[in-house]
């Protein structure tokens, strides 16, 4: 699909901001991100040839809700908006489209839907139990019947239900399905969207889903996401982090005293993730420095160190007090793990987005931002941060192949002093 210019959409762009953002009811300003929401409303304008998928990528807590709900805010003037969201926790069958009819039953009323729907409400009931038929014996309960919905008939025979669902729905306007954390969707949920995608009606149907990095996607789901990707019906938006100018807007909507330098700090710190730039925003707010790191900051990156295995977050620990960016070969020398042990733990952690690649012909990554890294490195004790800063001198030294010689010689001037004072 076309990029466009987003001075198109600033009518509709000014619609979601004057209505105070989406669903969760956020009020703080929307900033930055006038190129995507320009992409989303050219999307919902262009669906003469039926279903269009938009995938919403990016990390956690760079925007992607956010940027979904100003879009849903935006084009509830011109189409009908359905949201599901994926959990981490229950993986149920097709949950994010149970939660979609669920909340559109709740809006319209059961009974009224059900009139409307006629026998199509009966074939949806697995996804909505008030809407089963009234006729069926007690033992053919809400779980029961999730789980007959996932044999082969059944499960094609609901897909086509939904189908028909969205093309009455479209016969007034346009409609738009967003399917948030499609990262922690269970094959069935992909596969019922991949259906109805791929639908070959033509109706106007807008799914909007947000993803994770795409590592995050197990790999029996993956086939169903790039599948979708594939589709030239499919457009894809990456969020990376929100740029200086954006960062210096939310710093100037708090009034803090000097936006322009609040910005390149959050910049520096935070890599423009929303979540986290937002929160030091909040501290400086209530009287703390934006260098500090905030404890619910560090409350969350713990929360997500917690959830890794022990030897991703002692590769870690180390990575973070080598610095940002580190080498792989010098990581590898400081670590003294075994090869297949540290390979295994830096893929994790890139798959859990703690680290990123660069760009370089050595094998270097850079921590996602610095809160993260700052956070990892408090964890090492005073001792063993004296000690591992000689270790990490001498394997700077022993892999002097490497990058260029005035800024080894920095590193190591600087590991070798801090093995005195730490
Ligand atoms: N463009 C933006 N302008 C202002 N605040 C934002 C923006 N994007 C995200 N935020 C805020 O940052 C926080 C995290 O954003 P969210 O959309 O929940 O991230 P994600 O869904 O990618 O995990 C939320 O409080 C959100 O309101
Ligand atoms: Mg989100």
């Amino acid at each position: 699909m076309a990029e466009s210019d987003p001075g198109e959409a600033t009518g509709l762009i000014r619609a979601a901001s004057a209505d105070g953002g989406g669903g969760r009811g956020e009020t703080g300003g929307f900033v930055g991100r006038e190129r995507e929401l320009a992409r989303l409303i050219d999307a919902l304008a262009d669906l003469s040839d039926g279903p269009h998928v938009v995938l919403v990528l990016g990390e956690a807590g760079i925007g992607k809700t956010r940027l979904v709900d100003e879009f849903s805010a935006a084009a509830r003037a011109s189409a009908t908006i359905f949201r599901g969201t994926c959990d981490a926790r229950t993986m149920r069958a097709f949950q994010p489209f149970a939660e979609a009819l669920l909340r559109y039953a709740r809006d319209t009323g059961s009974e009224e839907c059900r009139r409307d729907l006629g026998p199509l409400a009966v074939r949806l009931g697995p996804l909505v139990p008030e809407w089963a038929d009234p006729s069926a014996t007690r033992d053919d309960t809400y779980s029961s019947r999730m789980q007959a919905s996932e044999q082969d008939d059944a499960r094609l025979e609901l897909f086509d239900a939904i189908i028909e669902f969205f093309v009455r729905q479209c016969a007034t306007q346009s409609c738009v399905l967003v399917l948030e954390d499609i990262h922690w969707a269970s094959l069935a949920s992909l596969r019922m969207l991949r259906h109805l995608a791929g639908a070959p009606a033509e109706f106007p149907l807008l799914i909007v889903t947000t993803c994770r990095n795409l590592d995050a996607v197990s790999d029996e789901a993956l086939d169903c996401v790039t599948d979708l990707m594939r589709e030239p019906r499919t457009l894809r938006i990456e969020l990376s982090g929100l740029e200086e100018e954006a960062l210096a807007s939310l710093a100037a909507e708090l009034r803090m005293p000097d936006p322009e330098n609040a910005a390149k700090l959050l910049r520096a710190r935070t890599n423009g993730n929303a979540l986290f730039a937002t929160h030091l925003l909040a501290h400086a707010q209530m009287g703390g420095e934006l260098t500090e790191v905030p404890s619910t900051v560090r409350n969350l990156i713990s929360q997500r160190i917690a959830q890794l295995d022990e030897p991703t977050v002692e590769v870690l620990r180390i990575a973070s007090v080598i610095g940002s960016p580190f080498s792989y070969r010098v990581l590898a020398a400081a670590a003294m793990v075994d090869e297949n042990v540290l390979m295994t733990a830096v893929e994790h952690a890139q798959t859990k987005g703690f680290i990123v690649e660069a760009n370089d012909p050595d094998t270097v990554y850079s921590f996602a931002h610095e809160l993260i890294r700052d956070v990892l490195d408090t964890g090492v004790s005073k001792r063993w941060r004296s000690r591992l800063h000689g270790i990490i001198a001498d394997a700077i030294d022993s892999c002097a192949a490497s990058g260029d010689a005035a800024t080894r010689l920095t590193l190591l001037a600087y590991h070798w002093s801090m093995t005195d004072s730490a």
